[in-house]
């Protein structure tokens, strides 16, 4: 389909959805659009395409898109405003975090900021702390990249590194969330940059969110801080935050607002940004560090063979696999096993420790970081199936090339890598 819209109309695309801009002079998020860059609209996204002289669009729709003229520029005048206060720090590097609810315009803020700085011939890096909504890293993570020409979505990124978390929500990981952003900041400032845009998850109203957000600010010590706000609803983290002169940014009038199914249609979007090409790989057990789980941590306890014939004997069962640990007793038996719930009893009381009784296949689909020896992150993968009785892994992930470490997540992904829910995770 070809559209001409005249200048000083924005034309609103939403995804799936992609657009070349065949003549005219037009602006997505500071960056120039022309013939030689397609863009791509994912779905649940949507682009203003700023028309600054009247232009003409080639445009391919998917199902479920729309393209629609609107008057005049729906990038808020503040955003401007923020962009000069940035500019009128002299020191560099500058470190500066954007904070708001979901669907604010968070990341398309940190996008239009990092534009608007690639064009003053800038070195920009951007670090997206958002683990739900991650648009640089893989989901559950946080990460960054350099940035060296302007973008319209920074989903198009690669990212330079990445520090798993393994969650979606940053309320049940909120050290680690913090630990990951300040390992990764500073290995941007060494590898030298002259900004750092920091995006964050939208979790930001009520007291836990308030003091996680305070607390993420002060161990990033950034320059500057924008607050991006609808409707007076973030007063309450404004006045957490006063003493550090939070600068104040419209949210876009024209944002549509995502549903919690899109939003997870979104990240399943990520996943697969980082599995394509994945292919399985079966690693020995002792080969690997394994992070993040206490069953497959575990394996490498010591193992009483008296004392595990003993509990053997009670549950009148050999079982796959078993581990004990100081407070607990991990037993996995065969999918179609039984297991009398007396004998688990009677395991319980002879070592006074809580039986953790675990079926094989409960660990298919976990999500899971690689790492190689020197700690570096490699990427994604998906547990495929724990071997108990041979002591193997099979991951599923296009990582090839030595992995010491795996950090399993606790999230898990079907085959099609759609989040299927596992642990009750509130979702952000
Ligand atoms: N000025 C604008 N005009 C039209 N659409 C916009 C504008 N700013 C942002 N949008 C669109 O609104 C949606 C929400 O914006 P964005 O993704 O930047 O918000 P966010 O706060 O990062 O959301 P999340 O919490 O999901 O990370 C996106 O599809 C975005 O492209
Ligand atoms: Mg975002």
């Amino acid at each position: 389909m070809n559209k001409t819209v005249d200048a000083e109309k924005t034309l609103l695309v939403d995804g799936p959805a992609s657009v070349i801009v065949t003549s005219g002079s037009v602006e997505v998020f500071g960056l120039l659009a022309n013939v030689k860059n397609k863009i791509v609209i994912r779905e649940g996204k949507r682009l203003p395409f700023v028309v600054k002289e009247k232009a003409t669009f080639e445009i391919s729709m998917g199902e479920g898109a729309n393209a629609e003229e609107v008057d005049g520029d729906t990038i808020p005048h503040s955003w401007a405003m923020a962009l000069e206060e940035l500019l009128k720090i002299e020191t560099r590097p500058v470190v500066a975090i954007v904070l708001g609810p979901i669907d604010s315009g968070k990341t398309s803020f940190c996008t239009y900021l990092t534009n608007k700085l690639l064009s003053g011939n800038n070195k920009v890096a951007v670090l997206d702390g958002d683990l739900g909504q991650s648009d640089i890293g893989p989901p559950c993570t946080v990460a960054y990249a350099f940035v060296t020409k302007p973008i319209a979505d920074l989903f198009s990124l690669e990212a330079k590194n990445a520090f798993f978390v393994g969650v979606t929500s940053p309320s049940n990981a909120q050290e680690k969330v913090i630990e990951g952003l300040v390992l990764l900041k500073k290995e941007i400032l060494e590898r030298g940059s002259d900004f750092v845009i920091v995006n964050t998850d939208g979790w930001v109203e009520g007291e836990d969110a308030i003091s996680y957000k305070v607390q993420l600010v002060e161990k990033l010590n950034p320059e500057i801080i924008f607050v991006i706000q609808q409707n007076g609803e973030l007063t309450p983290l404004l006045n957490a935050l006063k003493g550090l002169k939070p600068v104040l940014v419209e949210s876009p009038s024209a944002i549509k607002q995502r549903s919690r199914e899109k939003r997870k249609n979104l990240r399943e979007l990520g996943y697969i940004k980082y599995l394509k090409n994945a292919k399985v790989q079966s690693i020995p057990w002792n080969w690997l560090k394994i992070e993040g789980n206490e069953l497959f941590s575990s394996y490498k306890t010591y193992e009483d063979i008296k004392r595990a014939r003993e509990i053997y004997s009670l549950l009148r069962m050999k079982p796959l696999f078993f581990s004990e640990q100081k407070d607990k007793i991990f037993i996995v038996i065969g999918r179609n096993r039984w297991i009398n719930k007396d004998n688990i009893e009677k395991v319980e009381n002879y070592t006074k420790k809580k039986v953790i009784l675990v079926r094989k296949g409960e660990e298919e689909g976990l999500l899971m970081a690689l790492y190689n020896s020197d700690k570096k992150f490699l990427g994604i993968g998906v547990l495929q199936e724990a071997d108990y009785r041979k002591k193997f892994l099979k991951i599923l992930t296009p990582v090839s090339g030595e992995i010491a470490t795996v950090i399993l997540g606790k999230v898990k992904l079907d085959k099609n890598f759609k989040e299927i829910p596992v642990f009750a995770e509130e979702e952000i």
